[in-house]
């Protein structure tokens, strides 16, 4: 038996109150290999860190609490392996108030919500208005902090499940969620997201890590280069609601048509970027629609998926003051970068945006792949 699984069985045995102290902290000092390990309480449910590993020694963690994705281990051009996403060194960093979803799951809805409300079959339905008067990412207590249901799990992959209830933060309808991270041989992290509801109801799930390619050398992401396959972006208000039009990238600093340092242009940009992408696609095949590149370690990474957009965000928001950041890295602005694949903010109020009602008897089937290499 792995040695980690059989340590962190017995403290868990014998008493949950000394967990604190060990919280999150590899119990061997072995070389990395898969397993699971206890990571702390929460109430009375236990929180587990499940290791995913491949032959090329690539590693991502990832917690039942939230599907949260802690670490994401891969080599830079000189075989030297380091952490690609933020996070924290303990469970209290990934629970404390204002932890800008590093990681997780989102959902019942991803991103915003106009006003906190829709309107679907004639009924309106009123959300948590956690965003100024909108609906930011499925509520006060949205996928990314519950505790996760394992399915299954084994060296290359983790299946997650989540029932959330009729009614859960506002939303209409039972919604049977089933999300599987496997990581695969090319070091690529493939998210595949499933889910069947028993009443109509918007859903629009993504995955929410912060990258900076750099693994802890660089404080923010300004040099890394984007490409992002999309002539189009849906314009916001001053809430980040989109307005309904689309707009032209061409000649503006949202176009990263052809790879550019992210640096480039955004302070042209209000705020930073945080917007949503209209990706150049059609239909729900699995395509390449974004890489960045990090030229000083070398490291790539392609984005490829289902959905029709991506919320590109740089970290606008971090400040340097959140807490228990790894190994006491300070969390600048632009610490880190997100994109999150996703159908438009705010759709259900936005009859012209492509449809985000699942309804009984259909299926919500997305994925998404975070492919790593060397340039
Ligand atoms: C998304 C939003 C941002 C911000 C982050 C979380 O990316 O678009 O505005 O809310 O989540 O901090």
């Amino acid at each position: 038996m792995n040695i980690k699984i059989a340590v962190g069985s017995l403290l868990f045995i014998f008493g949950c109150k000394l967990m604190p102290r060990n919280e999150g902290k590899e119990i061997t000092s072995s070389k990395q290999m898969a397993g699971k390990i206890f990571y702390n309480m929460i109430e009375t449910d236990s929180v587990f860190q499940y290791t995913l590993i491949n032959k090329n020694g690539m590693l991502v963690k990832i917690l039942n609490y939230g599907g949260t994705v802690t670490d994401i281990i891969t080599p830079d051009k000189n075989g030297k392996m380091g952490d690609v996403i933020l996070g924290y060194d303990s469970l209290s960093g990934y629970m404390q108030k204002g932890n800008p979803y590093f990681g997780c799951l989102v959902g019942r809805y991803a991103n915003r919500i106009a006003n906190a409300k829709f309107t679907l079959d004639g009924k309106e339905y009123t959300l948590a208005a956690n965003n100024g008067p909108n609906s930011l990412h499925g509520g006060w207590k949205g996928f990314d902090k519950i505790i996760w249901s394992v399915k299954s799990f084994n060296d290359s992959s983790l299946a997650l499940s989540y029932l959330s209830k009729d009614g859960e933060e506002g939303y209409p309808g039972n919604l049977s969620v089933e999300v599987m991270y496997s990581l695969n041989v090319d070091n690529s992290l493939k998210i595949e997201y499933n889910a069947t509801t028993d009443k109509p109801t918007p859903v629009n799930l993504t995955n929410h890590c912060y990258f900076n390619l750099s693994a802890g050398t660089d404080s923010t992401i300004l040099d890394h280069e984007l490409m992002l396959k999309a002539d189009k972006y849906t314009p916001v208000n001053e809430t980040l609601i989109p307005t309904g039009k689309t707009a032209d990238v061409k000649g503006t600093p949202m176009d990263f048509t052809v790879a550019k340092k992210i640096g480039k242009e955004i302070a042209q940009v209000n705020g930073g970027y945080d917007h949503n992408w209209v990706l150049n696609k059609t239909g729900n095949d699995l395509e390449m629609i974004a890489s960045v590149y990090h030229a000083a370690s070398g490291r790539y990474m392609e984005v490829l998926t289902t959905q029709p957009g991506i919320q590109f965000y740089t970290g606008n928001f971090l400040d340097g003051t959140l807490k228990n950041t790894r190994g006491g890295l300070q969390y600048v602005q632009h610490a880190g970068l997100c994109l999150e694949t996703q159908h438009f903010p705010d759709s259900p109020n936005q009859p012209a945006f492509p449809n985000t009602i699942l309804k009984p008897g259909e299926s919500y089937h997305h994925v998404t792949v975070y492919k790593f290499s060397i340039k």
